[in-house]
C-alpha cells in the first residue's frame, strides 16, 4: 500500500505571508529533512503564473533571506500553483481538480488561509460547497490566520461560517507567537522545574510585565495596518496569549485539549475592562508621521501604540496587576514579560534616605537575545552593606550553541501537517480575547476614549505610559538588557 500524501494549499500564495513566511519555512523543514516525502505545496491566488514561474518567484522571496539555497531544486518540484479567485466558486472546482490530479487516489489536505481577513469566509464556505472539506478521500484541516474577525460578533459569525464547513478538530487558529521557542519555553520553565511554580501567585508577585515593542513602522501594510490599530493586530493575539502562558494552571497533560482548557480559564477569568474608565488603565499613542504614511486615512485615530493594565480574577492571581503594552516605530524591537517579584518585606540593611530594597524580577526574553534574566540584590564586596541589582542570565546562544532558533512557522506547519493543534487557538479561546479587548475598542473608537498621544518615531512611546506606571509607584523595567 502506498503511503497517503499531504496538500497543503496555501491560498493567497502571491501575498506577503506565503513568500515571506510560510515558503521559506516550508523550505527550511525540507532543508532538515522534517517535511515528509509526500507533501506538496500547491499555490492558489489569482495572479496567472505556472507551475514553473510560480516557483521561481519563491525562490526570489526566498534569496532575500540568508536560508541555505542549496536544497532548493528538490523542494521546487514539491511546489505546484493554480490561479484562481477566492470569491469564484469554478475556480474551486478547478483547484480540486487539479489537486485530485496531482494525488492520486486519496490523500491529506491542509487548506492554509493566508488572504486578506475579507476572504476567510468565502473560501471556507466554497470549500464546503464543493465537497472539498469532506473527509472521504483523506484528512482535511483548514489553517487560518488572524485576524479572527474584528471583534467578538464577528469573530463568532467567521466560527460559526468556519464550524458550518469543518469540525473544530480540522481548524486550526494560528497565532505565530505561540510557534515561537521562547513562548513554548514559558511552559517548560514553569512546569519542567520546581523552584518558580510555589512562588508564582500573588504571594510572591507584585505585578507583570508584557511588552512587545517594534522598530518598524506600518510601511507598506499601512491601508491594512489603519483599518485593524495595535489593539487587534497585538493584543487581542499574541499579548494575551503570551498572558495565559504565564498565568495559567499546570495542566495535567501538554494535550491540545488540556492545554488549551487552562489557557481559556485565564481569559474567562480577566475582568472586563470598563470603558468609562479606560482612562487609569490604558494608554493609546499614534507615531508622529503616521498620517502621512500613504493608505492610512488623513484623520485616521488609529492607535500604533497601548497600554492595557488587566487584573486576572482567580485564586492565583487576585489583585496581581498584569500590565502589557505594544506599539510600533519605537527605539527597539524585542519582546519580553517580566514577572516581577514583592519587596523584602522589611530591611535589616541601612539604605540610604528615601531608598527602598528593589523587586526581584525573572525577564523572559521571547525576542532577540532569546533566554531569561534572573534579578537578585548582592552585597557589593569591600563596602560596609551596599547593595546592587545582579543578573543571572541564560542566553540560548551560548548554552544551546550551535542550534539555530527556528522561525516559528516551521513549528506550527510540522505541527499542522501532523494534526497537533496544541499551540493553536480554539474557538473559546479566540472569543474570549475579543470580549476582553472589545470594551477597549469600543473606548479607543468612541468620542471619549483616553487620549490619542502623539509620540516620535525611535521612542519607547507616548509619555502617558509611563505616567500610568508612575501612578502605581512602578516603572517600566528593561530586562533583558540592551537599553
Ligand atoms: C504580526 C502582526 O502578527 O506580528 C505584525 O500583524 C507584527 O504587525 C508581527 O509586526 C510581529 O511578529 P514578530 O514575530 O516579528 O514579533
Amino acid at each position: 500500500m502506498t503511503e497517503t500524501t499531504t496538500s497543503l494549499v496555501i491560498f493567497g500564495a502571491s501575498g506577503d505571508l506565503a513568500s515571506r513566511k510560510l515558503v521559506p519555512a516550508l523550505h527550511g523543514l525540507h532543508r532538515k529533512k522534517r517535511l515528509d516525502e509526500g507533501v506538496r505545496i500547491v499555490g492558489f491566488s489569482r495572479s496567472q503564473h505556472s507551475d514553473e514561474e510560480f516557483r521561481e518567484r519563491m525562490k526570489d522571496a526566498a534569496s532575500d533571506s540568508p536560508a541555505d539555497l542549496s536544497a532548493w531544486d528538490a523542494f521546487a518540484e514539491r511546489l505546484f500553483y493554480v490561479s484562481g479567485d477566492s470569491t469564484v466558486p469554478d475556480d474551486f472546482e478547478r483547484l480540486d481538480h487539479r489537486l485530485r490530479e496531482l494525488e492520486g487516489a486519496r490523500a491529506n489536505r491542509i487548506y492554509y488561509l493566508a488572504v486578506a481577513p475579507k476572504l476567510y469566509e468565502p473560501t471556507v464556505t466554497h470549500l464546503g460547497l464543493k465537497g472539498m472539506a469532506s473527509e472521504e478521500r483523506g484528512e482535511r484541516r483548514v489553517v487560518i490566520e488572524k485576524p479572527f474577525g474584528r471583534d467578538l460578533e464577528s469573530a463568532r459569525r467567521l466560527n460559526r461560517a468556519v464550524r458550518a464547513v469543518f469540525k473544530e478538530k480540522q481548524i486550526y487558529r494560528i497565532d505565530h507567537y505561540l510557534g515561537k521557542e521562547t513562548a513554548q519555553n514559558i511552559l517548560y520553565f514553569r512546569f519542567a522545574n520546581t523552584v518558580f511554580e510555589p512562588i508564582w501567585n500573588r504571594n510572591y508577585v507584585d505585578h507583570v510585565q508584557i511588552t512587545v515593542a517594534e522598530s518598524v513602522d506600518v510601511a507598506s501594510r499601512a491601508s491594512f495596518y489603519d483599518e485593524i490599530g495595535v489593539v487587534r493586530d497585538m493584543f487581542q493575539s499574541h499579548l494575551l496569549q503570551l498572558m495565559t502562558l504565564v498565568a495559567m494552571e499546570p495542566p495535567y497533560s501538554f494535550e491540545a485539549d488540556a492545554l488549551r482548557n487552562e489557557k481559556a480559564k485565564v481569559l474567562s477569568a480577566v475582568r472586563s475592562p470598563d470603558p468609562r474608565g479606560l482612562d487609569g488603565i490604558s494608554v493609546r499613542g499614534q507615531y508622529r508621521g503616521y498620517l502621512e504614511t500613504e493608505g492610512v486615512k488623513a484623520s485616521s485615530r488609529t492607535a500604533t501604540y497601548a497600554v492595557l493594565k488587566l487584573w486576572i480574577e482567580n485564586w492565583r492571581w487576585q489583585g496581581v496587576p498584569f500590565y502589557l503594552r505594544s506599539g510600533k516605530a519605537l527605539a527597539g524591537k524585542h519582546s519580553e514579560i517580566l514577572v516581577v517579584f514583592r519587596r523584602p518585606p522589611h530591611s535589616l540593611f541601612p539604605l540610604p534616605p528615601g531608598a527602598r530594597l528593589r523587586n526581584n524580577y525573572l525577564a523572559i526574553c521571547i525576542q532577540p537575545d532569546e533566554g531569561m534574566h534572573f534579578r537578585f540584590e548582592a552585597k557589593v564586596p569591600d563596602t560596609a552593606a551596599e547593595l546592587r541589582p545582579i543578573d543571572m542570565e541564560f542566553h540560548y546562544a551560548d548554552d544551546f550553541n550551535g542550534i539555530e532558533i527556528p522561525p516559528a512557522y516551521e513549528r506550527l506547519l510540522v505541527d499542522a501537517l501532523h494534526g497537533d493543534p496544541a499551540l493553536f487557538a480554539r474557538e473559546d479561546e479566540v472569543e474570549l480575547s475579543w470580549k476582553i479587548v472589545d470594551p477597549v475598542l469600543h473606548s479607543f473608537e468612541s468620542e471619549n476614549g483616553p487620549p490619542l498621544e502623539l509620540y516620535e518615531v525611535g521612542t519607547w512611546g507616548p509619555k502617558g505610559a509611563e505616567e500610568l506606571m508612575a501612578r502605581d509607584g512602578l516603572g517600566w523595567l528593561h530586562g533583558c538588557g540592551g537599553h
